[in-house]
């Protein structure tokens, strides 16, 4: 039946639940915050970050993404509405997918699967994929980018067309002065540091 309507309107979401309210999600573990944290914990950890070797993060569960987009659901409709609101992006928890997956698909095993573990109470652990070294302190914040248009693309790449999202932007310092630079947005070293 939903996918009857799905199908039948073209644009996906136009059929869907109402969308839960932009509550601030918990910052994942990882995220930039206002909290000072000095050093690496490790010499190991020291040189993986001099020499910038960052593991593929691996996710407890293959998000498809591209099957999401596909469906004409938005990235910031559901599950990244923070982006919008907040300094913290946010990764949505299983009640979020449950918006949908209480209805939609419910016969498919890998539906089934999350339905169960959301019955749990045991949230799934992304890993962050975006995520600056806590030594850099870095501050971002979405809102000035958005307000200026810039794509979601522009430093995500195209997770539309990904599964699990990869980090096929390196999101250097080089990069974000470059644009910095070209779009008259300030380059002071404090804007993007604390
Ligand atoms: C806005 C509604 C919506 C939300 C929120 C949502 N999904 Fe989906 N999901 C869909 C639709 C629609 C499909 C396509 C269903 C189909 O083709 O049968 C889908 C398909 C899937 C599939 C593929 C199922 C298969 O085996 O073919 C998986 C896996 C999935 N979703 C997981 C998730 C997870 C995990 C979350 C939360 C992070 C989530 N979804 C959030 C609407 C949603
Ligand atoms: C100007 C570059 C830029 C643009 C444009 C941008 N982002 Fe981001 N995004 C970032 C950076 C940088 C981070 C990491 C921020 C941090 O750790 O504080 C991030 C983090 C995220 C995260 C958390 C991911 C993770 O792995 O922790 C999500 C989700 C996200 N962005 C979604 C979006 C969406 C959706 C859009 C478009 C509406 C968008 N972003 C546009 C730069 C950008
Ligand atoms: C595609 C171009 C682009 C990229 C890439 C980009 N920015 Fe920006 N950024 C802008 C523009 C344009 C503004 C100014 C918006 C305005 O004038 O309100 C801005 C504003 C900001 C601001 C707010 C500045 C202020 O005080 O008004 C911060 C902080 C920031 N960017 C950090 C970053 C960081 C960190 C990165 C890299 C992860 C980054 N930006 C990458 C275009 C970009
Ligand atoms: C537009 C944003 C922006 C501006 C302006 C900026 N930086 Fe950065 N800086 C970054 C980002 C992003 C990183 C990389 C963070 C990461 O990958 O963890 C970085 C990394 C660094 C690092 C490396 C930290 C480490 O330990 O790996 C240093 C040092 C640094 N910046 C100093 C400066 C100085 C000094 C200025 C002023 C001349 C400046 N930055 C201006 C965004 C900025």
């Amino acid at each position: 039946m939903w996918l009857a309507v799905i199908g039948s309107v073209g644009c996906g979401y136009v059929g869907y639940p109402t969308p839960p309210p932009a509550t601030a999600l918990p910052a994942v573990p990882g995220q930039s915050t206002g909290l000072f944290t000095t050093a690496h914990a490790s010499f190991g950890e020291a040189a993986t970050h001099f020499f910038d070797r960052r593991a593929e993060p691996v996710q407890p569960f293959d998000f498809p993404h591209v099957t999401h987009v596909q469906k004409g659901i938005k990235c910031t409709e559901y599950c990244h509405s923070n982006v919008t609101t907040g300094p913290v992006a946010g990764i949505p928890g299983l009640s979020t997918c449950m918006v949908c997956h209480q209805a939609i698909a419910t016969e498919k095993p890998r539906i089934q699967q999350i339905t169960a573990q959301s019955k749990t109470g045991v949230d799934m652990a992304w890993k962050r994929v975006f995520d600056f070294y806590p030594e850099s302190h870095v501050k971002f914040n979405h809102a000035p980018h958005i307000r200026k248009n810039v794509e979601c693309a522009t430093c995500h790449g195209n997770i539309a067309e990904q599964t699990v999202a990869k980090r096929n932007v390196e999101l250097t310092m080089g990069y974000c002065v470059n644009c910095h630079n070209e779009n008259k947005a300030p380059v002071d070293c404090l804007t993007c540091h604390y």
